[in-house]
């Protein structure tokens, strides 16, 4: 795979001329990972929970029966990209620029709906072709709710509990889902504490796990992948993101205004906090966008 290639569908055959190489050492995750989320990722105190407990043991896990995979639900704006970019950093040097993390935006990669089965091929021998050359391969899918279900599908038996799958091995593999879906039900939650006068931090994974289970993916309704992923438990992990607050939005424009280089002032960075919308109506608790456009507000106030 030349190095830095984007994913390209419509290119016929390219995974196909990959051929199985003698396995890679093993990669192990640097501690970094931990203290990356810790100092950088905000008011996600499961996220950060669940994805160093489920990535970290299962790069120590020499004898993993399926490959790592995780799906991570939320409002927009929260991190879920965030986090994948600090997972792939955790594991390989060049982070998401490595040439083993493979990235598909569902819009970008699979448009249109009746070329599903070229995408199907293509995925398919992108996936292997890639395994056989670095099993500790990382494949993160964008936008699974706009994915088409039955592309999806399409990896299933590489997300299962195989040894070999015509001589490939994919149980170093790791493999990242990441969706709105369930947002909703979250939120919900999240209000629900906090109407209640009950801590944010006190929300337990437990709590959303049950939530987002009988919201999303009990409901073969509800526009989500449809997939037989989930009925089969290949799923590891669901990582829900809370949706974030206005103290948060203040902690990411002050970690924006420090990366330019500017000197914080206290008065542009509570204005564009005050300039995001938050809901719901009455209480005014949650942005909008999360984190998001935080940086092209600045551009604005900072650009004189
Ligand atoms: N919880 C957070 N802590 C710190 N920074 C955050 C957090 N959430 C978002 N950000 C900042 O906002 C930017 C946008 O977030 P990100 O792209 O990860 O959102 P997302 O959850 O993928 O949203 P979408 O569902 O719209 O794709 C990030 O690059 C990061 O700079
Ligand atoms: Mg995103």
């Amino acid at each position: 795979v030349p190095l830095g290639q984007p994913f390209d569908p419509v290119a016929p055959g390219k995974g196909r001329e990959l051929r199985a190489v003698p396995p890679l050492t093993a990669v192990s995750c640097s501690p970094a990972l931990q203290e990356n989320l810790d100092r950088k990722l905000f008011g996600q105190h499961l996220v950060s929970k669940v994805v160093v407990k489920a990535v970290k043991g299962f790069l120590n896990n020499e004898n993993a029966k399926k490959p790592l995979t995780l799906s991570l639900h939320g409002w927009t704006g929260t991190g879920k990209n965030f986090v994948s970019k600090i997972i792939a950093e955790s594991i390989y040097k060049k982070g998401l620029k490595s040439k083993y993390v493979h990235q598909f935006v569902a819009t970008l990669h699979f448009p249109h709906a009746q070329d599903i089965n070229i995408y199907k091929d293509q995925l398919q021998s992108w996936i292997r072709g890639n395994v056989s050359i670095c099993p500790r391969s990382l494949f993160i899918f964008d936008e699974m709710d706009k994915m088409h279900a039955g592309l999806i599908d399409s990896i299933k038996p590489f997300l299962d509990y195989y040894e070999l799958l015509d001589g490939v091995s994919y149980r170093k593999a790791i493999f990242i889902f990441l969706s709105n879906a369930g947002a909703e039900k979250i939120t919900e939650l999240a209000l629900d504490f906090w109407r209640n006068g009950r801590a944010r931090e006190d929300i337990e994974l437990t709590d959303i796990q049950n939530a987002l289970s009988v919201s999303v993916f009990n409901n073969k309704n509800s526009g989500f992948w449809h997939s037989t992923l989930i009925d089969k438990n290949l799923i590891d992990y669901f990582v829900p993101f809370l949706p974030l607050e206005y103290k948060h939005v203040k902690m990411c424009v002050r970690v924006e205004i420090k990366s330019r280089g500017y000197t914080v002032d206290e008065d542009i960075l509570t204005r564009i906090a005050d300039e995001m919308t938050y809901f719901p109506r009455e209480e005014r608790i949650y942005s909008d966008k999360g984190c998001k456009t935080v940086d092209a507000k600045l551009d604005y106030y900072y650009d004189f």
